[in-house]
């Protein structure tokens, strides 16, 4: 890509950036953007994936920005000004190479455009064909009041490249449906190749442009929401990916179907498992439960270094017990440094039925089955589009991590499972205690625990030193643990001959002298009340 500024018949100075085709050139193209004003942005997805698509054809494309935006010099024109621009950027583009120009535009880019060329003269631009994306009976019924698109396509005479090329964007494939010969929902995962080699990774299925695309449990997509409604193939998404995940020697899997386990049962003996599959919400509280102590064993130099997957299905029968939601928040937040990864499926991708914001916010990767309705969407996608509820169900969705999204149909799993016994026989019994770590709190919240707990004092004393310190005031379950904490400390220091006088409120840094060995240490509290420990 190659930053470049190009002038206006009235002299205005426009940024753009040229992108050179991916093959030989056989001609150019030039993007008008969507104006802010009128809402759009010049960094929409589907003006990428327009550029990406006549870069692919062989074109040299110039995406510039109009008078008055951005880095663009002038001001505003009306629509009308900006002829002029599209105009300049055809010249400009055309000094790349030979061959028809391509001009596009979306909304008011389309408009501008579109009135350009129709006073463009000479044999290098006819209006060949339109393709008014609205005028489309199918995108019509699919495309929402809010979505607003309108993509009209000019195609300089001769035009020898491929016309449906803007019809492979994913955005406007989605609400076009897939090319004809991309429609088959029936793709065996035997049929996409080999299954790649460690690193978490599996293959999900067929992109838009039939590609074969992979999916990783990894630093930038450690946790999976798996979203769709019933019949989507969410289950199926799981399985083919559970299969290919077990293959790997490098994985253990945790597998839980809070809805009888019935779609995983043959999943029961498969390779690596940890432990049964969990089929009810006890037998999954005891299966996450025993993940966080297992996930503290490793936080505290454990030995097993093999990535921990576990996988749930239908995770909204298990939001509402409590200790299951704060073991499932746990691992969630805290697995990615342990190697603990999470696929989670649900058929209500809402934040409530996720139990907690922050579960949704962490599961960074989203593999968006069909669902129903715009807010469904958003939660499943993670954005507002592109827009699941579009979608044709049956393994039909989109595959989000935060540098790409595709659309993808979901390969069926048609291979051979490899088995085994679970290690357990049996998930141990959840006593409902939690392992807790020093880092799930704050430095100065471990401060204040040191202090209640070696004056001997209790949760509510506890609770208001947070307050009067600014840090709010912890809620009960959270007191406690602090405290517990605290106390594990205070035992550890008595243990090693830390002796702990008295704390002397007025002194600054006041606090706590603790003087092994005629060694002293410091802790300091958030208001500096109490210091040297
Ligand atoms: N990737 C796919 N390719 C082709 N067909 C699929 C695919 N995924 C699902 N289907 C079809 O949809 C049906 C339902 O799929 P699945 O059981 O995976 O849906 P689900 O989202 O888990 O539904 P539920 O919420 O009811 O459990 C399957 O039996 C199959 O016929
Ligand atoms: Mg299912």
């Amino acid at each position: 890509m190659e930053a470049l500024r190009f002038t206006t018949e009235d002299a205005v100075s426009l940024e753009g950036d040229l992108h050179p085709p991916e093959g030989p050139a056989h001609g150019s193209a030039a993007i008008c953007r969507p104006h802010p004003r009128q809402g759009g942005s010049k960094d929409h997805p589907l003006l990428w994936t327009i550029r990406g698509e006549l870069t692919r054809v062989g074109l040299f494309v110039l995406a510039f920005n109009f008078r008055g935006v951005m880095g663009s010099g002038g001001s505003y024109g009306g629509g009308r000004a900006e002829v002029r621009d599209a105009a300049a950027a055809v010249g400009r583009v055309r000094e790349t190479s030979g061959g028809p120009t391509l001009l596009c535009g979306w909304t008011f880019g389309a408009n501008v455009a579109l009135r350009e060329a129709v006073v463009v003269n000479g044999p290098r631009a006819g209006a060949l064909e339109v393709f008014a994306g609205l005028n489309s009976p199918a995108l019509l019924r699919t495309l929402g009041g809010d979505d607003g698109a309108i993509l009209r396509q000019f195609i300089p005479w001769p035009f020898t490249g491929t016309p449906t090329a803007f019809m492979a964007g994913r955005h406007v494939r989605l609400e076009a449906g897939w090319p004809p010969d991309l429609e088959d929902a029936n793709i065996k995962l035997s049929d996409l190749g080999r299954h790649p080699a460690g690193d978490g990774r599996w293959l999900v299925g067929r992109n838009e442009r039939g590609n074969v695309l992979t999916a990783g449990l990894n630093d930038d997509t450690p946790h999976w929401l798996v979203s769709g409604t019933t019949g989507s193939g969410k289950t199926t998404a799981l399985v083919s990916a559970v299969a290919q995940l077990a293959r790997d020697p490098a994985n253990r899997i945790i597998l839980i179907d809070a809805k009888h386990g019935k779609d995983f049962r043959h999943l029961a003996h498969l390779q690596d498992l940890c432990g049964p599959l969990a089929d009810d919400v006890d037998s999954a509280r005891a299966a996450l439960t025993w993940a966080c102590h297992e996930m503290a064993a490793r936080y505290s130099g454990g030995q097993d270094t093999r990535r921990l997957i576990i996988v749930v299905d239908e995770v909204q029968e298990l939001t509402d017990d409590p200790l299951t939601l704060a073991a499932l928040r746990k691992l969630i937040a805290q697995g990615r440094g342990a190697s603990i990864h999470c696929m989670i499926a649900t058929q209500h991708p809402t934040a409530d039925a996720l139990g907690d914001r922050t579960i949704g916010k962490n599961l960074v990767g989203r593999l968006a089955l069909r669902v129903i309705g715009p807010e469904a969407s958003r939660v499943a996608v993670g954005s507002k589009t592109p827009r699941a509820d579009y979608l044709l169900g049956h393994g039909d969705g989109y595959a989000c991590a935060p540098t790409a999204t595709h659309r993808v149909q979901i390969a069926l799993f048609d291979g051979d499972l490899s088995l085994g016994d679970p290690g357990l026989a049996e998930w141990p019994e959840a006593n409902g205690d939690l392992p807790e770590r020093a880092s799930d709190f704050g430095g100065d919240e471990l401060a204040i625990s040191l202090v209640v707990a070696a004056e001997d004092k209790g949760r509510p004393a506890l609770q208001k030193m947070c307050e009067e310190d600014g840090l709010g005031k912890p809620g009960g379950g959270r007191a406690a643990r602090l405290l517990q904490l605290g106390r594990d400390m205070r035992t550890w220091l008595v243990i090693n001959d830390y002796c702990l006088p008295a704390r002397q409120p007025d002194t600054h840094p006041a606090g706590y002298e603790i003087a092994p060995n005629g060694k002293v240490l410091s802790v300091c509290l958030p208001s500096g009340q109490a210091g040297s420990l």
